[in-house]
């Protein structure tokens, strides 16, 4: 039973979580990163809580309105309403009579006699009415996605958007049985590597496989970009760089396909950086690991191969992170597009002649993709285009996007 004294705090968590969010100052993973919310069971709820905001915002926005009919609801009590909203019809643990109670108390509390009485009545009608949110795309998002991959890929999103996300892992060597429930996937999306899915994710992180290395947490899209390189690259050895590599999960695929190849993971975050080195003893990996801005620092050597996993908005990845659906906007794309560009021009020079040029992105906005990459090579006759893959989000894995370039001459 989630008593007041649990549930203040949580709820305080979660409102402050949505107004970061809303600002745009951060995305729902810094936001959970950072917060102090130690407690990993009151973490996990907290989570689950927030990520059901955003997967049902629409639909329980559009109910918000229609409640409130002509009356103007300020932010915090959007906030208030739709966290409220999401709790009484997505929890299974408590009687919704007592998280209407709870609420509504921290309603009187914190907020006013007034918006305690609408919290009251709109959650009672939620509840006596038995209504059923739907996970919707936001229409700006829908009608993009819309004209340019069509109307089932809006149906395949919003059933992905409905349901939870498939928890999913690399295995990075099968040496005997996993001690957890877990199946390989086989849904044709890579040929050279081991990816598999489980419900029991707690078990996985605890188990001898994971702390020997043997598996690394990611998605299976993640491993598009590594699959493209390797049809290109024929040398048995080389040097090969992530610029934006942090915490090294596709540079650890990329080892483990080329092992004598020499690895540097590039990042501009220290703290991510951090986890990169916790990832590499863990993996056991031999990698070089360098603090550099992909999008201004010189470099002092070229490479064979220079990876560009670049800063992005993440949309393609919005079944895991929901919260981007509702970040997306014109000034954030340009602002993120143009970040990509000055990466993409600055390590262009990094690449050896006759060396590889591999992008990559988890969105599927054209700009950030096929767009970008078609505009780099219009301005960079001396690289070649070898080929390009696009993912779409579905129900296994995420969406993304990589292209391949080989550096032809030196101008
Ligand atoms: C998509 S993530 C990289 C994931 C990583 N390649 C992997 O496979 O685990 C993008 C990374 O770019 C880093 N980043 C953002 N701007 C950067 C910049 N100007 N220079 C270097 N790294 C940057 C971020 O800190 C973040 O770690």
């Amino acid at each position: 039973m989630q008593k007041k004294g649990v549930m203040f705090p949580l709820l305080d968590g979660v409102l402050q979580a949505l107004e970061e969010v809303d600002s745009g100052r951060s995305s729902l993973d810094d936001v959970l990163d950072d917060s102090n919310i130690i407690n990993p069971e009151m973490r996990r709820t907290a989570a689950h809580w927030l990520f059901s905001c955003y997967r049902y915002r629409v639909s329980v926005e559009k109910f918000i309105r229609d409640f409130a009919s002509k009356s103007k609801i300020k932010k915090p009590l959007f906030r208030l309403a739709l966290a409220g909203a999401v709790h009484c019809a997505f929890q299974d643990r408590i009687a919704r009579e007592a998280v209407v109670n709870a609420i509504v108390e921290y309603a009187k509390i914190k907020k006013g006699i007034s918006e305690s009485r609408f919290i009251n009545a709109f959650l009672r009608k939620i509840c006596r009415e038995n209504v059923l949110f739907t996970a919707e795309l936001p229409d700006a998002v829908a009608k993009k996605w819309r004209k340019i991959y069509g109307d089932e890929f809006i149906l395949q999103a919003e059933k992905c958007l409905s349901s939870e996300p498939v928890q999913t892992f690399r295995l990075r060597h099968e040496s005997g049985e996993l001690s957890f429930d877990a199946e390989k996937i086989s849904d044709g999306l890579l040929k050279r590597f081991v990816f598999c899915q489980t419900h029991e994710m707690g078990k996985c992180l605890a188990s001898e496989c994971f702390a020997n290395g043997g598996i690394y947490i990611q998605d299976s899209a993640a491993g598009t970009a590594v699959e493209l390189l390797a049809e290109y690259v024929t040398e048995e050895k080389g040097n090969f760089i992530d610029v934006c590599g942090a915490p090294g999960g596709k540079a650890i695929m990329f080892y483990d396909l080329f092992p004598q190849w020499q690895v540097f993971i590039g990042d501009r975050s220290a703290r991510r950086q951090q986890r990169t080195a916790e990832n590499l003893e863990r993996c056991k990996v031999n990698a070089e690991i360098l603090c550099l801005d992909a999008a201004k620092d010189k470099f002092d050597r070229q490479y064979d191969v220079v990876f560009a996993d670049v800063p992005c908005s993440n949309s393609g990845v919005f079944r895991k992170r929901p919260d981007t659906l509702f970040r997306q906007n014109a000034e954030g794309l340009n602002e993120i597009v143009q970040i990509q560009r000055d990466i993409l021009e600055n390590v262009s020079h990094a690449v050896k002649v006759g060396g590889l040029l591999l992008y990559s992105t988890c969105s599927i906005e054209p700009e950030e993709d096929g767009l970008q990459i078609k505009n780099f090579c219009l301005s960079h006759s001396e690289f070649e285009f070898l080929s390009e893959r696009l993912t779409l989000p579905a129900f296994e894995h995420d969406g993304a996007y990589c292209a391949c370039l080989r550096r032809k001459n030196d101008s």
